[in-house]
């Protein structure tokens, strides 16, 4: 298997990378915040704990995400080639449990891509995608929350990944596709993988 993880503040590109990845290195690719967004739209009973937590920008409990993600890796994600995690994971917590995870299963993260973008942007194209899509949390309070939730609680783990030697730092400025080229040079020289086609 090979295991990316996406990670980086609210609005960094995550979501927009992702995309890119799943297509040109054939993974599979699990954003928490997305199948936390249609339990809500189903009105499941994780969506309604969920919300609670969503709408004022702090993260649900560790135990819910990890659980999810156990589910994701033995079910939906089995017969991938490998998995992109995108928002997950967010603590160190959840870190630790994604390690013990894969090595209980023979693999392990290969890359840990820290898509890195000044705060005044990431504010930006939030605001700019609430008007554009109406997503919930993309208003100015929760915005506000949500960045003060990363500073504290997921920022640490970028040192996690420094110390576990897999932490990938790249520019999250700039146009999708040269983000897309730098993030691939890297899952390349990590993996042995290539990917599908150079633009
Ligand atoms: P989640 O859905 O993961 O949201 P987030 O981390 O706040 O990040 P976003 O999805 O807003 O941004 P993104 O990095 O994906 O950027 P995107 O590509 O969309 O989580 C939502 C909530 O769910 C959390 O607050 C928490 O409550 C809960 N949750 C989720 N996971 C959890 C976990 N593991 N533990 C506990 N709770 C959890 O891009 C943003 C915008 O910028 C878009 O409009 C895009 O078009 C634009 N854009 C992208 N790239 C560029 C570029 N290069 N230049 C200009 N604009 C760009
Ligand atoms: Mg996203």
């Amino acid at each position: 298997m090979i295991n990316i993880v996406l990670f980086g503040a609210p609005g960094s590109g995550k979501g927009t990378q992702s995309a890119r990845i799943i297509d040109q290195f054939g993974l599979y690719h699990i954003s928490t915040g997305e199948v936390l967004r249609e339990h809500i739209a189903r009105g499941t009973e994780l969506g309604l704990t969920a919300e609670k937590y969503i709408s004022k920008g702090h993260l649900i409990p560790d135990e819910l995400i990890i659980d999810l993600i156990a589910d994701v890796i033995d079910n939906d994600a089995r017969e991938a080639k490998g998995v992109v995690f995108d928002g997950f994971p967010r603590t160190i917590p959840q870190a630790e449990a994604l390690k013990k995870m894969l090595e209980e299963r023979g693999s392990k993260v290969h890359s840990v891509v820290g898509l890195e973008v000044p705060e005044e942007e990431l504010v930006e194209r939030m605001i700019n995608r609430g008007k554009e899509t109406g997503r919930a949390d993309d208003n100015i309070e929760t915005i506000k929350n949500r960045l003060e939730v990363y500073r504290n609680q997921t920022h640490p783990l970028r040192e996690f990944y420094i110390n576990e030697g897999n932490y990938l730092p790249v520019n999250g400025s700039g146009t999708v596709e040269e983000i897309f080229d730098n993030i691939a040079n890297g899952i390349e020289a990590a993996t042995g993988e290539t990917r599908r086609s150079r633009r």
